[in-house]
């Protein structure tokens, strides 16, 4: 008999098929056994009739706990009711493991810390299930985005010896006779080296930061995309990530549309996402900000409640653009209209879930990097091959980082980011 996966059945209609997962609810009315059965691409009711099965498949299905695991076959059925449109009527009941203890996640009130000791069990649950196929959208949508747009991915390294971004959030690991290396906090310089090479490249994979933020926006280790293109200027690189960002939402919208219902996402504000997004200068931001209210003052960086406030007004996400230099990382470009502000943004998510992407042109003048890198008390002589691609055939060149977690946590409407990646590395928290 042919295994075939739950979100095919629709096409085996009164046929005799064999399904292969786990029991996700059970109950019993005298002679009928119903069983919600999951196997990774969707969920189906299973009917054991006693009449059908007979007593020994009978009493098998009987024996079956939340999160059996079994194997089961029979006849698939046309069922208008149902969310899958079919059921199986079953014909054959075979337990492969039945649990000798209660599955650890039965009630609806489980704490959160709770939950997340139990990260390996509770990926079982049916919001999981969602919002990781919507994490699994995402993904495929940035890699498509760029193949079809002719950038090549570079895989950068974890192991570091230059400080890619702040010298505040490093983990430092001991690398053999090398001393002491850091854990990557952002692939960009070496994505700078291989735009010289390949013209327009981006990487995706995982970053490091040792912040101690306890937000619903942090994490530990989350999952970057990056993209870095020579001969882009500000403006190419604003466009580009319009072009990314929104793409990424169409490609959500089409695919796992039913997945973003299924977890209550209002669909609806995602589909008021459109091009051009609103723009708004640093300067511009903080007269706004202040008329609000906002104890600011230029030269100070946003933390949540202003990215919030400032996002809140529009349905897209919002570019801030131009901020103070002193306010970003030592790497970005001068504007030549006010070099106080640097050609940079920030990309802010609407509803609240703040930055998704940083952003800049980069500098690209040798003497100017090595000012910059002193001023910073960055150690040059670890940035001498960076320094390098400033000496041969330096070109203006930009680039960006979207950060994955909070794209998805915006996407899929959720409250914390811990709940977009699979195993959430967070300040006090690196089990299971
Ligand atoms: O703004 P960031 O620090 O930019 C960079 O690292 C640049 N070197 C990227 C580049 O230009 N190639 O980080 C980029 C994005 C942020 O906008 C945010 O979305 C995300 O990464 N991010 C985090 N996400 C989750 N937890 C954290 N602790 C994060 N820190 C940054
Ligand atoms: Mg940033």
């Amino acid at each position: 008999m042919e295994w075939v996966y739950i979100k095919d059945l629709k096409n085996y209609i009164e046929q005799e098929v064999e399904l292969r997962g786990w029991v996700r609810r059970k109950r019993s009315s005298g002679k009928i056994i119903f069983i919600e059965l999951r196997d990774g691409t969707g969920f189906v009711q299973v009917v054991a009739e006693k009449s059908t099965v007979g007593d020994e498949n009978f009493a098998a299905a009987d024996k079956l706990r939340l999160e059996s695991s079994l194997i089961v076959r029979g006849k698939v059925r046309k069922d208008d009711r149902a969310p899958s449109g079919v059921e199986l009527l079953a014909t054959q009941v075979i337990p492969v493991q039945i649990p000798e203890e209660d599955f650890p996640i039965q009630k609806p009130d489980h704490s959160i810390e709770y939950l997340m000791e139990h990260r390996h069990l509770w990926l079982r649950a049916k919001r999981q299930f969602h919002i990781l196929r919507i994490r699994d959208a995402v993904i495929k949508a940035i890699r498509k985005f760029y193949w079809e747009r002719d950038f090549v991915q570079i895989d950068t390294p974890i192991f570091t010896g230059a400080i890619g971004e702040t010298a505040g959030n490093l983990f430092e690991v001991d690398y053999f006779d090398y001393g002491k290396v850091y854990l990557t906090q952002t692939g960009q310089l070496y994505l700078e080296a291989a735009c010289m090479a390949l013209g327009k490249v981006f990487n995706l994979g995982p970053t490091f930061r040792a912040e101690k933020s306890k937000t619903r926006r942090h994490l530990i280790e989350f999952w970057m995309n990056e993209a870095e293109v020579a001969y882009y200027e500000h403006e190419d690189n604003v466009r580009l990530q319009e072009d990314l960002v929104y793409y990424i939402v169409q490609y959500v919208l089409n695919n796992v549309y039913d997945d973003l219902v299924a977890i209550g996402r209002d669909v609806s504000k995602l589909e008021k996402v459109q091009k051009p997004f609103p723009r708004m200068t640093y300067t511009e931001a903080v007269n706004f900000l202040q008329k609000q209210g906002f104890d600011i003052k230029w030269g100070d960086d946003f933390g949540g409640d202003e990215e919030t406030v400032l996002a809140k007004q529009f349905d897209s996400p919002l570019f801030v653009t131009h901020y103070p230099r002193q306010a970003k990382a030592f790497y970005m470009q001068p504007d030549p209209q006010n070099p106080e502000v640097v050609l940079c943004d920030d990309l802010l998510a609407p509803e609240g879930y703040g930055e998704i992407i940083g952003a800049s042109q980069r500098i690209h003048d040798y003497d100017l990097m090595v000012e910059r890198l002193k001023e910073h008390n960055l150690p040059i002589e670890k940035y001498d091959w960076y320094l390098d691609l400033r000496k041969f055939g330096s070109v203006p060149h930009s680039g960006f980082g979207l950060g994955v977690e909070r794209t998805i946590a915006w996407i899929a409407g959720l409250e914390h980011i811990r709940e977009a990646i699979p195993f959430a590395r967070t300040l006090y928290r690196v089990h299971p």
